[in-house]
């Protein structure tokens, strides 16, 4: 027999409980954190959907080798395990151990960038951004217009637009630091990027002389879209996916708090020994040494471990096919969502929802707070809070879109869970009409969304 429902390919061992809340509570919660879940206590929290970076849940056999750690300061055994496995998963011989992802960005970045430099991807996720336009250089991202329309439906809505890519790289000549192509595409909506997608545009890459790099922080589900979604790549394996993408690249960055199933770590991965050997000297001012980078042994082993396991069919696919649950049970009560739904994330579209909420009166800030107040479920704005910027006459300049992010940690919740979320969704539709929207009245210089604090819009 073969079965419809798609279970949790693991039992569960050890439990963390869950503080319930009653709505009165989580209100004066949410007056308490002005407004911003970013400002919340996590153990008033019910169901946490704020990110789906160091959240996940390791295995027994992570714990096990956590044991394992050898914390040598040099030549630890736990690097040479994460060495040869990154080695074995990239085909890069560099390897560059760092605390998190946007680590072995500043150390890359720092190098490469510069004033007057360019650096184009099909979307910079927001440290990627901030690291490149810290250093002077300008970022410019290159979605394929299909990725831009939240309901329009495509398999690789995380694709680069080639065209676009060849045009500047022929008006930057000589200016571009490198292409970075994020897998999945997690700003555009946790969309996959197709094998021949890469293929495309490292051929550009190759005839312009100019660096591709991936920010494959999510490789492991991009690799499960190419194999059920392209044609030709049905036959492989998600890891022989892997790998033929890192071969393509020149260098990778990884946030290892994604696919390598663990709660902190990172690596820089390079193919040029020259380009490493600058990178390792950043490394060591403001990592560690170049066995550890900012990591413990038992981190290193984990994350070894962890990267074996994310390619496990029967993961990704409970994986993947979960967040489409969650997503395909929205989309029947009429949330309007970004279609088809991605990896990692659901990503609703708030302006659709509440239309009666003008950019600056914040749509997806409204809806933010209405899922904590209706059900302790924590999620995060990208619109216009994250992304919006002042014009010289003190208007707001909104995103492109308003969006809300439901990202599911790995290995976390189940399935009951899942249907509560979906429960809670039933309220925000009927309650949608009477939703008003919200002011900042405080915010920081940079990054706002983090610490801003909020009023609701008809308040004084
Ligand atoms: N690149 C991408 C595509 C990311 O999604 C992230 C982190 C980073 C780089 C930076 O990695 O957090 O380890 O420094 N994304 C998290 C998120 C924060 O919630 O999507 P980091």
């Amino acid at each position: 027999m073969i079965h419809r429902t798609i279970i949790e390919p693991f039992r569960i061992k050890s439990v963390e409980p869950i503080g319930l809340s009653t709505e009165a509570e989580r209100v004066a919660y949410l007056k308490d954190a002005h407004y911003n879940p970013f400002l919340l206590r996590s153990r008033d929290v019910i169901i946490d959907l704020m990110t789906d970076s160091g959240t996940s849940a390791m295995s027994a056999h992570q714990w096990a080798g956590m044991m394992e750690g050898d914390e040598a300061y040099a030549g630890s055994r736990s690097w040479e395990r994460m060495l040869a496995e990154v080695q074995d998963l990239t085909g890069m011989e560099h390897v560059l151990p760092t605390h998190q992802g946007r680590a072995a960005e500043r150390i890359l970045y720092g190098h490469l960038g510069g004033p007057g430099k360019v650096f184009i991807s099909n979307t910079h996720f927001d440290t990627t951004r901030a690291n490149i336009e810290f250093t002077g250089a300008t970022a410019i991202d290159i979605p394929i217009a299909e990725g831009r329309d939240p309901a329009l439906q495509h398999p690789f809505k995380g694709n680069m637009d080639v065209a676009e890519l060849d045009h500047l790289l022929k008006e930057h000549k000589g200016k571009v630091g490198a292409v970075i192509l994020t897998v999945t595409n997690n700003s555009g909506g946790g969309q996959p990027v197709s094998m021949a997608n890469a293929e495309g545009v490292a051929a550009i890459c190759k005839r312009h002389c100019v660096p591709l790099l991936l920010d494959c922080c999510r490789i492991a589900e991009n690799s499960w879209f190419i194999q059920h979604r392209e044609e030709e790549m049905k036959e492989l394996s998600y890891r022989g996916i892997a790998q033929r993408l890192f071969a393509l690249a020149d260098g990778a960055i990884m946030s290892a708090k994604k696919d390598a199933l663990v709660n902190m770590g990172g690596f820089l991965s390079l193919r040029d020994a020259a380009l490493a050997e600058a990178c390792i000297n950043l490394l060591i001012i403001t990592e560690g040494f170049t066995t550890y980078g900012g990591l413990s042994g038992r981190d290193m082993e984990a994350i070894a471990i962890g990267l074996q396991e994310v390619f496990d069919p029967h993961y990704l696919d409970y994986r993947i096919r979960s967040t489409t649950f969650v997503g395909e049970k929205l989309h029947r009560l009429g949330v309007p969502l970004m279609r088809p739904i991605g990896g990692h994330a659901v990503y609703i579209d708030a302006k659709a929802l509440y239309p009666q909420i003008p950019p600056d009166q914040y749509p997806g800030q409204a809806l933010v707070c209405e899922l904590y107040k209706l059900g302790g479920i924590r999620s995060v704005e990208i619109g216009s809070v994250m992304f919006g910027t002042y014009l010289p006459d003190g208007s707001l300049k909104p995103s492109p879109m308003e969006l809300v992010r439901l990202a599911i940690p790995r290995r976390v919740y189940t399935q009951s869970h899942m249907e509560y979320v979906a429960e809670t969704f039933e309220e925000i539709m009927r309650t949608r009409e009477k939703v008003r929207g919200y002011r900042i009245i405080k915010e920081p210089k940079f990054l706002r969304h983090f610490t801003a604090h909020f009023l609701e819009a008809d308040s004084h």
